[in-house]
């Protein structure tokens, strides 16, 4: 059983607690919030018996063997390193650091702490229909190309559109759509096409400095991926993979992979994919709590590497698009 402490009480939070606490491999021991209220009714309602609103406190006298951190995206980075210091593994959910230099100053500090991990909160990379996919492109004829979506309007967009700025389409928070969605099409590309010659993103920006939509252009050799993501509107089109002459189809969008089909010359499909679980976390949850028990560092660091990978096209396809975080300020 893993000791787990968490950063953030959204209901992401409570998605992951859930997801972790059902696969009884895992025992919240220790929560942190600003506020004793927030932190007491989590720690109340999951029974977790240390409660903090310190983050000194919490790294120092907290009991937990692993942070799950779900703060927004540019607090991860100092409360990661704190968490490494402290002597304690990390799940810091997805984008995990706001540029290369982050992410360069963080891995620098895992090779001096090797027995510990650090693990991206991609959870769609560690859902079964995302292997399957990968192994599927890899036996089309040729891949031709692909078109990955995924777009949803959030609430939080009403608050632009009433003249503020929350922490998801911040630059001082490292927000915008490219962060918040566009980073699981980079995850999906990078996964099962590899690391792209060129990047371009043509972004819609927001009065706040941020992305609400856009469509980013990644070249290969011999073929494009267009990647179209945003949070200012929704889109209900499949995802595609083309091959010469069989075109795979990823529904309902290229981050949620519900249905894996497969398309043949003949125009007819086959069902490829395993039904979802109900909490899309579940496996991740599973997957890191394997690699930290059976010390399997060479999965965590392919998994980091893919991360680090990611890390540097986000931040390729934000300088296309001239967008700047306050965290970028001296790289
Ligand atoms: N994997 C997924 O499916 C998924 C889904 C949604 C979000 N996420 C990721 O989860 C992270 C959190 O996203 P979110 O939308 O929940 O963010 P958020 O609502 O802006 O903040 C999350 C938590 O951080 C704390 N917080 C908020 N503002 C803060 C501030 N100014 N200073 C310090 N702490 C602050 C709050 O906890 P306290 O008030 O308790 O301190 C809050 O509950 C992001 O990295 C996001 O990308 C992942």
């Amino acid at each position: 059983m893993l000791k787990l402490g968490i950063i953030g009480t959204n209901w992401i939070t409570e998605q992951f607690i859930q997801a972790a606490l059902s696969t009884k491999k895992y025992q919240l021991t220790s929560v942190y919030s600003r506020t004793e209220e927030k932190a007491q009714q989590v720690a109340t309602k999951y029974e977790a018996g240390e409660v903090f609103t310190s983050l000194a406190d919490f790294f120092a006298q907290g009991s937990f063997d692993v942070v799950y951190i779900a703060s927004p995206n540019s607090l991860h980075f100092e409360q990661a390193k704190a968490a490494l210091e402290a002597g304690k593994n990390v799940i810091v959910e997805k984008p995990a650091f706001s540029n290369p230099t982050e992410m360069a100053t963080i891995t620098a500090l895992l090779a001096k702490k090797p027995q510990l991990f650090l693990f991206e909160g991609a959870r769609h990379v560690y859902e079964p229909n995302f292997q399957i996919t990968k192994q599927a492109i890899q036996t089309l004829d040729q891949v031709q190309g692909a078109t990955l979506v995924y777009m949803k309007y959030s609430s939080r967009y009403d608050q632009v559109l009433a003249g503020k700025t929350p922490n998801i389409f911040s630059p001082k928070f490292s927000g915008g759509s490219l962060q918040d969605l566009g980073v699981y099409v980079v995850y999906d590309a990078v996964s099962w096409f590899g690391v792209p010659d060129d990047v371009h993103y043509f972004a819609n920006l927001l009065p706040t400095g941020v992305d609400g939509r856009g469509t980013a252009i990644l070249t290969y050799p011999g073929f494009n991926v267009t990647l179209i993501f945003g949070k200012n509107a929704t889109s209900y089109l499949p995802s595609e993979i083309y091959g010469l002459h069989e075109t795979l189809v990823l529904a309902p969008n290229a981050a949620d992979l519900a249905q894996v089909t497969r398309y043949q010359p003949d125009g007819k499909t086959v069902e490829l994919g395993e039904p979802a679980d109900e909490n899309p976390m579940t496996h991740e949850a599973e997957a890191f709590y394997s690699m930290m028990t059976t010390q399997d560092h060479q999965m965590a660091n392919s998994a980091l590497k893919t991360s680090q990978a990611v890390n540097q096209v986000l931040f390729k396809l934000r300088q296309s698009a001239g967008i700047e975080f306050a965290a970028d300020q001296g790289n």
